[in-house]
Formats: C-alpha cells, sequence, structure tokens
C-alpha cells in the first residue's frame, strides 16, 4: 500500500492509503474511536468502526498510549469540516511502539520543564509550526540572494580574533597556537569575499557570550551577512529593505496555515512593503525626547528605546549615522560629519527592536590602521584585513540580518528561544 504524507492526503480522496505517524489524540464512543495522528506533515483524524478491522486491532486502539508510533490503512474520505479536509476510515491499525507515558500534557507547563524536554517539546502544533516558517524563511534568504547573482561564501567558525567587541567573545584553547574565539560575524570575511566575488553572502552560526538574560538574546544564532563590493550606505539600505519585504511576502505567501496556528493577525506583515521609513540617529533621539524619554545623545539605543522608536511605525524603520563612539572600529565615518559612522541598523515593529545591523566599511588603509589602535586591537592578526584596503580598495557595504531574531517577529513570539531547535542561553545548555 502506498505511503502517502498528510499533508498530501487531498491528492488521494476515495483512494486506499498508509499513514505512518504518531498518536497525537484519542477519544472513544461505544463502536467508534478517533485518533488523532500526526507526522510531522499535519495532523489527521483517523476512525475507526468497531466492525471495519479485526477485534484485537480494536482492542490496541483502545489502549494505545500518546505519542506511540502507528502504521495505519485505510480510505481517505473528503470532510470539510476536518482540519485538512479530510479523514482517514481505517481498515487495518498496528502500534509499531508503544509509547511510555507521555511528560507533555495538554496542562499548562513551565517554560523550564518545555526546555528540558525540548527534544519532545518539538513535536507539538505550535512548535512544529515555528520551526518549519523557520524553514521558510532560511529558503527564502537563500533564494532572494541567489537570484540577485550573490555567492554563497562560508567563514570560519574558529578565529583569531574578536569582530563585534572583546565582551562577548567564546575562547577555546587552540593546540599550540593559543587561543582560538568562536565567531561572532563573518563579516570581515566577508569583505575578503567581495573583493574576490563582487556580491557574497554569508550564512551560518555565530556566537556571542552574552551576559544579558533578555528575551531577544541567545549565545548562538544565526545570521545571513551580505557584503558588496562598490556599495555605499544607500545601496546597503535600499537592498536591506528589498530584502526584508521579500523574506516577509514570501513567508505570508507559503506559510499561511502555520501563521494561523501561531494566531498572527496577518495584516501586520502583509503591510511590510517598501519603502520602509529611513531616519538618522538624531531624528530618532528627537522621537525619544518627544515622549518624554530619558535619553543622554550619544549613547545606543537600548531595548525600551528602540521599541518606543519602532512604534512611531507600521513597518521596519532604519535608523542610519549613529555616533562613531558606539559602533564598531570597521565602520566608515561620515565626511559630512565626522563624528557620525556611515552605520544603519533596521528596527522591527511591534517591540521586536534591531534585526538588522549594518555599514559601509572603512576602506582606507591609514584610517583603519588609526582605528585599530584606537580600539586596542591587536594589528597583527588585522594585518591580512588590512590587505584588502592594500590591493585595490574599493568602497563596499554589507549588513548582518539575525535569523532567530526575524522568526521570532514573523511569529510574534514572546521570546527568541522557540526560533531555533535547541536554544543556547546564558542559562542553558541542554539538551
Ligand atoms: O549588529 P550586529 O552585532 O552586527 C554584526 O555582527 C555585523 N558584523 C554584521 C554585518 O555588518 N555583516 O549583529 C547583527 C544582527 C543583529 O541586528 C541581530 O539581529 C542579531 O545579529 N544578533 C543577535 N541575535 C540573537 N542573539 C544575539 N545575542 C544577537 N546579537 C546580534
Ligand atoms: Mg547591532
Amino acid at each position: 500500500m502506498k505511503h502517502v504524507y498528510i499533508e498530501h492526503l487531498q491528492d488521494h480522496i476515495g483512494e486506499t492509503v498508509t499513514i505512518k505517524g504518531w498518536v497525537f489524540h484519542r477519544r472513544s464512543s461505544g463502536k467508534l474511536k478517533f485518533i488523532e495522528v500526526r507526522d510531522g506533515t499535519g495532523i489527521v483524524q483517523c476512525v475507526i468502526f468497531k466492525g471495519n478491522v479485526p477485534e484485537e486491532q480494536f482492542q490496541s486502539a483502545d489502549n494505545v498510549s500518546l505519542e506511540s508510533s502507528v502504521i495505519i490503512e485505510g480510505s481517505v474520505r473528503e470532510d470539510k469540516r476536518a482540519p485538512g479536509g479530510c479523514e482517514i476510515d481505517v481498515q487495518t491499525f498496528h502500534v509499531h511502539h508503544h509509547a511510555e507515558d507521555y511528560p507533555i500534557t495538554p496542562k499548562e507547563h513551565g517554560e523550564d520543564f518545555l526546555l528540558d524536554r525540548r527534544h519532545l517539546w518539538i513535536r507539538s502544533k505550535r512548535q512544529n509550526a515555528i520551526l518549519r516558517v523557520r524553514h521558510t524563511i532560511v529558503k527564502a534568504i537563500r533564494d532572494f540572494f541567489d537570484e540577485r547573482g550573490f555567492v554563497l561564501f562560508d567563514a570560519p567558525i574558529l578565529t583569531p580574533n574578536a569582530v563585534e567587541g572583546t565582551s562577548t567573545l567564546f575562547e577555546t584553547s587552540y593546540f599550540d597556537l593559543g587561543s582560538a574565539y568562536l565567531t561572532q560575524s563573518g563579516q570581515l570575511y566577508g569583505e575578503a569575499g567581495a573583493l574576490a566575488l563582487g556580491k557574497i553572502y554569508v550564512f551560518g552560526p555565530t556566537f556571542r557570550a552574552e551576559k544579558s538574560k533578555t528575551r531577544r538574546h541567545l549565545t548562538e544564532f544565526w545570521m545571513v551577512e551580505p557584503e558588496m563590493a562598490w556599495y555605499d550606505l544607500n545601496d546597503d539600505m535600499d537592498l536591506a529593505e528589498e530584502f526584508i519585504e521579500y523574506v516577509v511576502q514570501t513567508t505570508l505567501d507559503k506559510r499561511s496555515g502555520e501563521l494561523e496556528v501561531l494566531e498572527r493577525d496577518l495584516s501586520k506583515l502583509e503591510c511590510i512593503q517598501r519603502p520602509f521609513p529611513r531616519i538618522s540617529y538624531d531624528e530618532a533621539v528627537a522621537i525619544l525626547h518627544k515622549h518624554g524619554k530619558e535619553f543622554d545623545y550619544g549613547n545606543d539605543f537600548g531595548a525600551p528605546d528602540e521599541t518606543l522608536i519602532s512604534g512611531q511605525f507600521d513597518r521596519p524603520v532604519i535608523v542610519h549615522r549613529y555616533p562613531a563612539e558606539v559602533k564598531a572600529f570597521y565602520m566608515k565615518r561620515d565626511p559630512e560629519d565626522e563624528t557620525k559612522a556611515l552605520a544603519m541598523d533596521m528596527l522591527a515593529p511591534e517591540g521586536y527592536g534591531e534585526i538588522i545591523g549594518g555599514s559601509q566599511r572603512e576602506d582606507d588603509y591609514d584610517t583603519l590602521v588609526r582605528r585599530i589602535r584606537e580600539h586596542n586591537l591587536p594589528q597583527d592578526v588585522f594585518e591580512w584585513y588590512l590587505d584588502l584596503r592594500r590591493y585595490g580598495s574599493v568602497p563596499h557595504s554589507g549588513f548582518g540580518l539575525g535569523l532567530e531574531r526575524t522568526v521570532a517577529w514573523i511569529c510574534k513570539l514572546d521570546h527568541i528561544r522557540e526560533t531555533i531547535p535547541f536554544p543556547r542561553t546564558i542559562k542553558r545548555k541542554n539538551p
């Protein structure tokens, strides 16, 4: 008999098929048993009528425990009221493995209880929907760059130096060569890639020993980082805007069912269309002051500041030209105001804060050497990076999008830890 995945049952109405999955829910009424089976692609109700199956199979359907694995043969019957539009009239019911008492029940569980059982929790409807949305976002990200002539460029995970400040480095000992650090960002390598290949994107895991225990921070997260030769800050912002529109609209298109499971208000995503508002750091500070928020000019924005600023808009807002002091050493200064960096952050609506950080890069050799010294960074490990300014330097720009923050925003989740199969935070490295 043909094994059919639940998501494809609609194409087999009237046929007899085999489904393989796990018992999700069951109830019975006399001669009828109703077993909801999930197989990862969907959930379908299987109806077992006492006269239609051998007696011992009817009994085993009575005793089967939640999350037991089962193989079921039956005919597919259209039922408009059923979740997937059809039901299965069972002809044979086989329990492949009897599950022990399943620890996750419909009653409320604490976050820690569920996170300790993350390997099982991902079987639930909501978590399943989130992971499918994540998959589609990743695919949309790749398609966007692949369709526009970008080359995938893999940066190393073990690196000899910091990129985004030394306070969040994970250090490990590296044979006779001293310390190595888990990468905080593939950007510096991406710059080498852009000067070799024109337009590239790095897409991989990145690591930050974040001491902060917020709903926006993981210690291990995925970042996609396009880097483009000959792009200035404006080109960079244009690309970021087109990119986010594409990712959100593609996800809406492909995953409306999952977003419905998550009870997402789709109208809040439908309006994510270009152009996005763009404001300078100075204008952003004016918004804070206008709303009576205490904020010292020159500081970086905290999460509450970002929420207030982005709350003024119904789509992501780009904030550009930050004080150079609060930004990284590699950012080019604004020739019209040397105190400002040609930096940009994109803040997501609905309080999700910064999803993108990017900039035009310093492309002048002498200036970059000065910045490395000002930041007390060891020049010797950056010699290769300085070569990019020795041999055919060009203006270039790029940005990094945090995948998990994007998933959290699109799914409207309370906490970033549900966006990744096995989250790593300051308080958790298991399972
Ligand atoms: O703003 P960040 O630190 O920028 C960079 O790393 C640049 N080198 C990127 C580039 O220009 N190529 O980080 C970029 C994004 C943030 O906007 C945020 O979305 C995400 O990465 N991010 C985190 N996500 C989850 N947990 C953390 N601890 C994160 N830190 C940054
Ligand atoms: Mg940033």
